[in-house]
């Protein structure tokens, strides 16, 4: 049996947000293990969304784990208050960083300021991109669409850089998260989970649907049982 664990982060991209607060709790109350708030400054992405005081009302109606997506051409000047806000983990994208020194001196940011550092990469990019800083983070942020908009679809063409990121950790016995986010619903949750994915993001296929609760199951259920897995 494997030992690989489903955990599931619904984006609140999608959500209704005039009544975020009862979102939140139907996605806590159906197992949500994290929540991932996906930040866009119309620079990095052609789209602008949610900024720290999304993440302190999030924070304040719930104690799940808050993943903070940073979209974002600066993240050295704004990780700061996504931490302070109540982000557990704050992830970012080395695209945005000009050297490696760079990209490690905001995981160190990061990290001083009491989050967990995650690093994403897009569709387009090698994994090489975050081979230097694998023993650096708490998590690895596998795009499988490109950064902008929820309701895209699944790029399929992503899974060997998956399967290569999930290799590395378990024969370096690293412990950083494999998460992946775009297009992720009960249909490519099993590709996904297969293929290494840990942590499954998904807006349109929870908050998407008129049945939150159901929605999420529905991913973890299609994830488990590529792994043969039992749900808990
Ligand atoms: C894409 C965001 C994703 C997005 C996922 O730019 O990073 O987190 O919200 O949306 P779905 O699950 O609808 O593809
Ligand atoms: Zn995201």
């Amino acid at each position: 049996m494997s030992e690989q664990r489903i955990l599931i982060s619904p984006s609140i991209l999608a959500a209704d947000f005039t009544r975020l607060g009862e979102e939140i709790q139907t996605v806590v109350d159906a197992g949500a293990d994290m929540i991932h708030i996906d930040v866009m400054d119309g620079h990095f992405v052609p789209n602008i969304t949610l900024g720290p005081v999304i993440v302190r009302a999030v924070r304040s109606v719930t104690d799940v784990p808050i993943d903070a997506h940073l979209m974002i051409t600066d993240p050295a000047d704004y990780a700061p208050s996504f931490i302070d806000a109540g982000a557990d983990y704050v992830v970012f994208h080395s695209e945005v960083c000009r050297t490696q020194d760079e990209v490690r001196s905001v995981i160190e940011l990061i990290r001083e300021r009491g989050a967990k550092p995650g690093l994403a990469v897009n569709p387009p990019n090698p994994e090489a991109r975050v081979l230097p800083y694998l023993e650096s983070v708490d998590l690895l942020l596998v795009m499988t669409v490109n950064p902008g908009f929820a309701g895209q679809s699944f790029i399929a063409d992503v899974m060997p850089k998956l399967q290569q990121i999930a290799r590395w950790k378990k024969d370096r016995s690293l412990d950083y998260l494999i998460e992946v986010d775009g297009g992720i619903g009960p249909e490519t949750a099993p590709t996904v989970a297969r293929n290494g994915g840990e942590v499954l993001v998904a807006a349109s296929a929870i908050f998407g649907q008129d049945d939150r609760g159901a929605a999420l199951k529905a991913i973890r259920h299609a994830a488990t049982s590529e792994l043969g897995g039992r749900e808990v």
